[in-house]
């Protein structure tokens, strides 16, 4: 008998006849999430699991799950998952990384560039056909070009962002948990300062850190107060490192410019008073959405299941202690 797996969502026809090589593969085209009991009830006699954001792998899953093998994050972030109660209970998780690092580059450029040029608010005020012409103070932004960017989590997203910059003359100052080594600073034209630093002297300020305990509310009220009025914040790693309501009040009383967000403390929802700011750019967490790169996800999660289940190292484990165990 071939081991089962379940691909939690819709997912590629190609990554399916990939693992329909190795597997006994139940699928959710659909593209429904399950509910957390569903999810459960879908899970149970299987050996590996492909899984979305969406999905919530926590202990009580696992535990009613006892022959999972591997769990497959189709993404790099895997906050959806406990990643200590799968260790605990000899599970490997796994994720993509690498593979996303440009594509999602080039959509916090896409923000900070259409947040800081009111993209999207012109774009709404031509088709409704309120344009009637010309006029010298329609829609004027901010400029890019030689300000000073701001990037908090220097990791390969962060650096991508950092080199796009170099096109626009910017200075990119960054913070991190740990300083990189001269020659990466050189390479990428950055400058190390501390986090209050970079929030008094930013004019962009673009979040790449990853979602734990400790980076939950990484900007709150005390944050915001530091910036500079002007200032514009770009969100594409996770909703909840932002606290949403200090960021409402920060724009509402004008502490902060604008902001270009892709993600959301409560996704799929967001604070009901950033639908109506004009300053604000939401899109509905697709940094990472090119059709080449959402391929290349999906078939790295395709490729660390069949090396979980069939007893091989999977190429991008995240908690490889469970290897040694
Ligand atoms: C990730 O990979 O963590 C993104 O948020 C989705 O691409």
């Amino acid at each position: 008998m071939r081991p089962k797996v379940l691909v939690s969502r819709k997912v590629f026809d190609d990554t399916l006849t990939l693992l329909g090589k190795h597997f006994e593969v139940e699928s959710n085209q659909r593209d429904v999430p399950f509910t957390p009991a569903q999810l459960v009830k879908k899970l149970q006699g299987k050996s590996g699991a492909i899984v979305l954001l969406t999905d919530m792998i926590d202990d009580r899953l696992l535990a009613q799950c006892p022959e999972l093998k591997v769990v497959c994050n189709v993404a790099v972030g895997y906050n959806n998952v406990d990643v200590k109660a799968a260790t605990r209970r000899g599970v490997m998780v796994c994720n993509t990384p690498g593979v996303l690092d440009d594509t999602t580059a080039d959509f916090a450029w896409t923000l900070l560039l259409a947040t800081a040029r009111r993209i999207v608010e012109s774009d709404k005020f031509f088709r409704t056909g309120k344009w009637q012409g010309w006029g010298l103070m329609q829609f004027t932004g901010h400029d890019v070009h030689r300000k000073t960017l701001g990037i908090i989590g220097l990791g390969r997203i962060g650096k991508g962002v950092a080199r796009r910059a170099k096109g626009f003359d910017m200075r990119v100052i960054y913070t991190d948990v740990q300083r990189a080594d001269e020659a990466t600073e050189r390479e990428y034209g950055v400058m190390y300062v501390d986090k209050r630093t970079l929030l008094r002297e930013s004019d962009f300020v673009s979040l790449h850190i990853p979602l734990f305990p400790e980076t939950r509310h990484y900007l709150s009220d005390p944050e915001f107060a530091l910036m500079k009025k002007t200032a514009i914040l770009i969100n594409a790693s996770r909703g909840p490192i932002v606290d949403e309501k200090a960021l409402v009040k920060a724009l509402r009383e004008g502490k902060i410019s604008g902001a270009g967000l892709d993600v959301y403390e409560k996704e799929p929802k967001c604070e009901r008073a950033l639908l109506a700011m004009k300053n604000v750019v939401l899109a509905p967490h697709i940094a990472s959405a090119s059709i080449e790169t959402r391929i290349k996800m999906a078939t790295m999660a395709a490729q660390n299941c069949i090396a979980g289940v069939s007893g091989q190292r999977p190429p991008n484990i995240v908690n490889p202690e469970v290897l040694t165990r």
